[in-house]
């Protein structure tokens, strides 16, 4: 059956936007795809490609045309705002699933082209879209995808977006203190400002979801291989998880940066879909920024590297573990609790990260071992 519901995705190419585009076309909803492939281009640039050579969406749309027609695409730069505003006109959407940043932190301190690039593109692309709802359609739900780096790692436990201040015997609440440890993630708080901006003074409805590293795959079984998300591992685009388990799929060493004490949250790329569906059901009242912290396990880098040696040892995988100097500027020991309650109260069943999910993803990346480029892995941007 038709769903009459208008989704636009930003960043629809992306190793998150392309399975949510997937997902919601089996729903049937009404979608508008956007991307200007500006992550393809700095992967060629910096010759970091991904794991599997993964067509361009226009290639791909035939496939999805099948299962819903309903399905548009438009290669264009959010940075742009005629081009963006354009689109937004003339489609209307209901929701916007804003993923179109560059979301590398490494990328973002690699130098000051890099830096500005980051803080050029992702506060651009959300402004313009802010302003698109406000001007054409502020009943739009806008779905933004933030990062649980806004928080950074303080001495006490870390809520989900607002704090309650109580000061000289009055209190106010307050959007939770932020402080990145780097370009990227500040350019995320920045974007959580700007929005919370348009929502306090133009009654917009935004979801802001703090989301912690992603790990897995989304593939879909149903599907042609030919619709699998991009898999990217090296120094620059790569998430940890992904990363160890090429690592020791190539048969070499796990890298911790520093002591391997650095706790963060966790989510697979199932559960992020989950997310997204819970927070388009959920859309908030107009002039409300909602913010869930979206992951789903806490680990420290050395606990999550032992993790993944041990599953793979029932794929006979034998791994090396070994401590390299950090290339961040970051606390390595440090006190680490974050509330994730929102998004299981709307429903979410976590996906945790077990033995099956870790060789589920090294039985992909084994299909593709001869692939791994072992040069592209070490770090080489360095905070310091
Ligand atoms: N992957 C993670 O672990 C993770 C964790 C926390 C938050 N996030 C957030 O989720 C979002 C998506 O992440 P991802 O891993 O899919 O990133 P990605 O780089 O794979 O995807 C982003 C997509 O947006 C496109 N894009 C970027 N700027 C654009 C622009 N100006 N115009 C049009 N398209 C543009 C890129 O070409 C790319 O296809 C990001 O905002 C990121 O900050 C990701």
């Amino acid at each position: 059956m038709k769903n009459k519901m208008k989704i636009m995705i930003l960043g629809a190419d992306g190793y998150l936007g392309w399975p949510m585009a997937i997902d919601l076309c089996f729903k049937q909803y009404n979608l508008i795809l956007i991307d200007n492939y500006i992550k393809r281009k700095l992967q060629k640039k910096y010759k970091r490609l991904p794991l599997d050579n993964i067509s361009k969406i226009e290639s791909k749309l035939k496939i999805l045309k099948k299962i819903n027609k309903n399905i548009d695409f438009y290669n264009i730069d959010c940075t742009n705002f005629d081009a963006l505003s354009k689109i937004f006109k003339k489609t209307k959407p209901d929701a916007v699933i804003h993923f179109a940043e560059l979301p590398s932190a490494p990328y973002s301190m690699f130098g000051s082209n890099e830096s500005w690039k980051t803080l050029q593109n992702n506060l651009q692309s959300t402004f313009n879209l802010a302003w698109c709802v406000k001007t054409y359609n502020s009943n739009c739900h806008i779905i933004k995808l933030g990062t649980m780096g806004e928080y950074g790692t303080p001495n006490i436990d870390i809520e989900e977006g607002w704090i309650d201040i109580n000061h000289k015997k009055r209190n106010q609440k307050f959007l939770y203190p932020r402080q990145g440890s780097s370009l990227y993630h500040t350019s995320k708080i920045m974007d959580t400002d700007l929005l919370w901006f348009y929502v306090r003074l133009y009654n917009l409805r935004v979801t802001d979801l703090m989301q912690g590293p992603v790990y897995g795959i989304n593939t879909h079984n149903e599907l042609d291989t030919s619709l699998y998300p991009m898999f990217t591992y090296d120094d620059m685009f790569g998430t940890i998880i992904n990363r160890f388990i090429v690592q020791a799929v190539a048969g070499i060493p796990l890298t911790i940066y520093g002591s391997g004490h650095q706790i963060r949250g966790y989510i697979n790329i199932k559960d992020t879909i989950k997310c997204i569906n819970l927070a388009i059901k959920n859309q908030p009242r107009r002039g409300d920024l909602k913010i869930f912290n979206q992951f789903t396990e806490q680990f420290n880098v050395k606990d999550l590297a032992n993790k993944i040696s041990k599953s793979l040892k029932l794929l006979d995988i034998k791994t090396k573990i070994q401590k390299i100097n950090n290339p961040r500027i970051e606390k390595e020991k440090h006190y680490y609790n974050a509330k994730n309650s929102g998004m299981k109260k709307l429903g979410l069943k976590p996906t945790l990260l077990t033995d099956k999910i870790i060789i589920e993803i090294a039985k992909y990346v084994i299909s593709n071992k001869d692939k791994i480029n072992k040069s592209i892995i070490l770090p080489r941007s360095n905070w310091k």
